[in-house]
């Protein structure tokens, strides 16, 4: 008997503690965890870093009005400047909040120069920016929206392909009242799709022309789950604003939207709050998150480890190109593509104890934590490799 609603479809087991990749069932049983709570513990289960960085603000102040003045969230949004493109930050507590106050912040940009007609998002037709109520309009997926409506005005959609042209027909979907185009840089949900580098410049190309604003979607592929901090930073585009999560907390709920000067004139006081969002105890977990993942030894290491991974799983899908389709994905946001059942493969794998998690498309998600060990890559691939030659 559950009094917990039905809204997700849980697996039938319980963890009573995590330490880095693993995770431990009440009688002991340790299972290697490439979930990692969907990309959000970057440094693992219980960083003992981020134990003592909470255990010590706990002590002095977990949460205050952001009618006063919150100096942790102060230096968290001048590192968070200092280090991207962006000119100012406001918390939030999670990547639906922050993709939804990033279509604030686009919309009353406009609103601000004397625009207001210019509203309209243009989005992915099947992206994921979250679960809220506009969020789930934005992605425009079927399965997100059926029974919530009445549809939420304001979205446009854009078909992402496979193979060129990538957005069939885009300059005609721009609009004289679109005001932004919002995408993730890396779909994460929609099968771990990454947008390439030529089209990212396309897309701000498009964008300087029809004078529009470019939103990047970093809540799943940002902070440096890619190998750098940002996914877009390799193609060198610099987007308007950016909806981040996830990562930055490292378990701790904390969402934010980056914005450049000029977007930001739009947000006076009281066009945006939250009662939660940049409390100390979050913004003091953040400092410590961002000081460890942002630093360029340990982005190195990412990419090191992910060209290990990606070298292994290639590999191995030339061994099993009956089961394995494709490797995609960039730094540890990965994806395997299967020809088989994917529920199937993720069961066989957690039957071995390897924790790993679905997306659309047959994909099956692996996400390490960001400090994730060789011998821990290595343990993963003979699971891997084990249930492949299962399979066969
Ligand atoms: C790209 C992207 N945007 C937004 C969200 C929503 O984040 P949250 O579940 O924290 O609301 C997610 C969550 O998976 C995501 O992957």
């Amino acid at each position: 008997m559950t009094y917990l609603a039905k809204n997700y479809n849980r697996k039938k087991i319980s963890f009573v503690k995590g330490k880095g990749s693993y995770l431990y069932t009440s009688s002991g049983i340790k299972y290697l965890d490439f979930v990692q709570g969907i990309a959000v513990n970057c440094l693992g289960h219980a960083n003992p870093k981020l134990a003592e960085t909470i255990k010590n603000q706990s002590k002095k102040l977990w949460h205050i009005s952001n009618a006063f003045q919150i100096p942790e969230g102060e230096k968290l949004a001048k590192k968070l400047c200092q280090k991207t493109f962006a000119d100012y930050v406001i918390f939030q507590n999670s990547g639906t909040e922050a993709t939804e106050a990033a279509i604030k912040v686009a919309r009353r940009y406009y609103y601000s120069i004397g625009k207001p007609y210019k509203n309209r998002i243009l989005c992915i037709k099947n992206s994921f920016h979250g679960r809220t109520i506009a969020a789930i309009f934005a992605s425009g997926s079927k399965k997100m929206t059926e029974g919530f409506g009445p549809k939420v005005p304001g979205f446009d959609h854009i078909n992402f392909k496979n193979k060129k042209p990538r957005f069939p027909n885009l300059r005609n979907k721009i609009k004289k009242n679109t005001a932004a185009i919002m995408v993730e840089t890396i779909l994460g949900e929609g099968g771990i799709k990454q947008i390439p580098d030529k089209c990212l410049k396309y897309l701000r190309k498009i964008c300087y022309q029809k004078k529009i604003l470019l939103i990047l979607d970093e809540v799943q592929c940002g902070v440096g789950r890619s190998g750098d901090f940002f996914a877009f930073e390799q193609s060198k585009v610099k987007p308007d604003i950016v909806p981040i999560a996830k990562g930055i907390g490292g378990g701790f709920p904390i969402g934010a939207v980056l914005m450049n000067k000029k977007v930001a004139t739009g947000m006076t006081p009281g066009t945006h709050g939250s009662t939660f969002g940049g409390n100390p105890l979050a913004m003091a977990v953040g400092n410590s998150v961002i000081d460890i993942v942002s630093s360029k030894k340990f982005l190195n290491n990412v990419k090191k480890s992910s060209k290990y991974f990606f070298s292994k799983l290639n590999k191995l899908k030339k061994r099993y190109p009956n089961i394995i389709k494709e490797i995609r994905g960039r730094g540890l946001l990965i994806g395997i593509k299967l020809h088989k059942d994917q529920g199937k493969f993720i069961q066989k794998l957690m039957d071995n104890k390897l924790l790993t998690i679905r997306a659309a498309e047959n994909v099956v998600r692996i996400l390490p934590p960001l400090n994730v060990k060789k011998i821990e890559l290595d343990q993963a691939i003979k699971i891997m490799s084990k249930v492949c030659s299962e399979l066969k």
